[in-house]
């Protein structure tokens, strides 16, 4: 086992990569269960879904073809005025299609929200949502998850695709960040 990489202003591990495994494990089972007969299309959205649906994707045990969106949730700190822009589209026509939007954290709601009814609007056969964390405690909007991983407290988390102004993106765990590292920037 390689020794675990903790660089400065990582606090606590909230899941730990054996941890992860056992979600996506959980998850994959689930979604290739309830999709037995179905071709399936993933949508993740970038940036900070591109870990888990890489891993996600891989344990997946039935049809599925991949695509992404890049959206920016305008002003997304506390006085978030909920605005989310498309950034970059999908390059798949998706009516008819069974489609799961894959994405690694809901924090207030508004980005997830926003992507359902953008999507709906496109008239796939299915759409559901997969998330691996949930902030419950900072929900600003009632959305949909139907497979979701973990539920966290209203901390900043980083790793495994999420970060701090692109910084710990690619740690294989995810990680409370110390507030001395946002306080300071
Ligand atoms: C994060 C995350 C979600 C969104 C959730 O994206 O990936 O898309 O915020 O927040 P909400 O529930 O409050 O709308 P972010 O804007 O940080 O972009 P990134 O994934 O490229 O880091």
């Amino acid at each position: 086992m390689s020794e675990l990489y903790l660089p400065e202003g990582i606090g606590q591990i909230l899941a730990s990569e054996v941890q992860i495994d056992k979600v996506i494990h959980r998850l994959s089972d689930q979604i290739s269960a309830d999709y037995r007969d179905k071709e399936v299309l993933l949508i993740g959205i970038l940036k900070g879904a591109f870990i888990f649906l890489a891993d996600l994707s891989r344990h997946l045990a039935i049809p599925h073809a991949v695509d992404f969106m890049s959206l920016s949730s305008y002003g997304a700190t506390a006085t978030t005025s909920g605005e989310v822009r498309i950034i970059m589209d999908l390059r798949t026509f998706i009516r008819g299609k069974h489609v799961i939007v894959v994405e690694d954290i809901v924090d207030t709601g508004y980005t997830l929200l926003y992507l359902q009814q953008l999507l709906r609007a496109r008239k796939p056969a299915s759409l559901k949502t997969c998330v691996l964390l949930s902030k419950p405690d900072r929900r600003r909007v009632a959305t949909e998850i139907d497979y979701l991983g973990f539920e966290i407290p209203d901390h900043w988390v980083v790793g495994y695709g999420l970060d701090y102004a692109d910084r710990f993106r690619t740690l294989p765990y995810i990680a409370v960040l110390e507030p001395e590292v946002y306080q300071e920037g």
